[in-house]
């Protein structure tokens, strides 16, 4: 008997050792979030015809979670909700220890529909946060306004069909056309952020209104733009920590924003950035990849939106 409740704290002590340590986030309206999040668009997007379970992300979902990722992004344009929604189910993870947020854009013109169908295709009866894709739509182009589909979000978080709602890709000015209006507090902004976006203006903007920044494709620096003038600092500073450039970028971003969102098919990359966050750099060494980075602007995702919308 005491032999067996030895053998169990032990087991249980070793359990919290080894698990990451991922932070939690909590909300204005007390939700709590896991910091990091396990995405699932970029290379896992499909072709909206693609009617097949890509069973290689399933996987991946899976390991994602039993890793340590308990909070999944995904997309209604992505096509890959019921990927989500298999992987979740078959992790045997209670549902309510999981964080999964979803996002409206191919259904914009009519976000009680979007909502319906994403529930649907992820197999929930409720998702954690429900984001606007993007602001980048009007009457014109989309036969609705920002503040008409964020009354509609009001409404269905009301319902408790969702827990959080917010935004992504919202620039000042567009954040500033739902504060306005707002009843619901919009609680998250996700945005492209790594060295070479910093928006420093945002992160101002989003702190004095208590708006959590998450921030997308932290690796940028050496998934997308390989050749830009954070590489130097970059190769230096993980070669000092014994680390990788990954783990240093995303110890970089997890710094400044609340929130960030990675993806892999590979185990040991998730386990290294669930990892990241034992990563402290000096303040000598952040502000060197702060003013590397600020050098070159680049964005891979919605270059041409950000340059010409109103
Ligand atoms: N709201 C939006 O508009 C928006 C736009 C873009 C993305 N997102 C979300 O953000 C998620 C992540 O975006 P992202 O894919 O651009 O992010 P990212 O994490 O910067 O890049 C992922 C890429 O990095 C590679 N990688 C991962 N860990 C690595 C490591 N330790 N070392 C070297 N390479 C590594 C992955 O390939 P391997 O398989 O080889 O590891 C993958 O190709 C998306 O899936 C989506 O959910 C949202
Ligand atoms: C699943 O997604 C991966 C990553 O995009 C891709 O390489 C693979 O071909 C897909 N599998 C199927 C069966 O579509
Ligand atoms: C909607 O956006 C398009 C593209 O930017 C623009 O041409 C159009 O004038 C806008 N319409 C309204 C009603 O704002
Ligand atoms: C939503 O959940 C809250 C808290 O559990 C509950 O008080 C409220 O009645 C629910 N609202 C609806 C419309 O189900
Ligand atoms: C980074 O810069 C170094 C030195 O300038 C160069 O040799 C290397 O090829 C660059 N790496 C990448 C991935 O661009």
């Amino acid at each position: 008997m005491d032999r067996t409740f030895a053998i169990l704290l032990l087991l249980a002590v070793l359990t919290c050792f080894v698990a990451p340590k991922v932070p939690t986030v909590t909300f204005t309206n007390g939700v709590k979030a896991p910091a990091i999040a396990f995405g699932t668009g970029t290379f896992w997007h499909k072709k909206e015809s693609d009617k097949n379970i890509n069973r290689t992300l399933v996987e991946a979902i899976k390991t994602a979670i039993h890793e340590g990722y308990y909070h999944i992004d995904t997309g209604d344009d992505y096509f890959t909700e019921k990927e989500v929604g298999i992987a979740i189910k078959e992790s045997e993870v209670p549902r309510e220890k999981l964080f999964i947020t979803t996002k409206l854009d191919k259904f914009l013109s009519d976000p009680r529909k979007g909502l319906e169908t994403s529930l649907k295709n992820l197999q929930l009866d409720y998702v954690d946060m429900y984001l606007i894709h993007s602001p980048f739509f009007n009457k014109t182009t989309h036969g609705i306004e920002i503040e008409q589909v964020w009354k509609i979000m009001e409404s269905q978080y009301n319902q408790n069909l969702t827990r959080v709602i917010g935004v992504s890709n919202f620039r000042i000015k567009d954040i500033i056309r739902v504060l306005k209006i707002a009843k619901v507090h919009p609680e998250v902004n996700q945005l492209e952020f790594h060295p070479y976006v910093q928006s420093t203006d945002l992160q101002a903007f989003a702190k004095e209104n208590k708006i959590f920044l998450q921030a997308y494709s932290p690796l940028a620096p050496i998934v997308y733009k390989k050749d830009g003038p954070v590489n130097e600092s970059l190769q230096r500073i993980a070669e000092n920590h014994k680390t990788t450039q990954a783990q240093v970028l995303l110890a970089w971003t997890e710094a400044k924003y609340n929130m960030v969102i990675t993806t892999s098919g590979k185990k040991h990359h998730m386990k290294e950035a669930l990892d990241s966050y034992d990563l402290r750099l000096s303040k000598s060494e952040t502000n060197e990849i702060d003013s590397e980075g600020s050098k070159l602007l680049y964005r891979e995702f919605w270059k041409d939106q950000f340059k010409n919308w109103p």
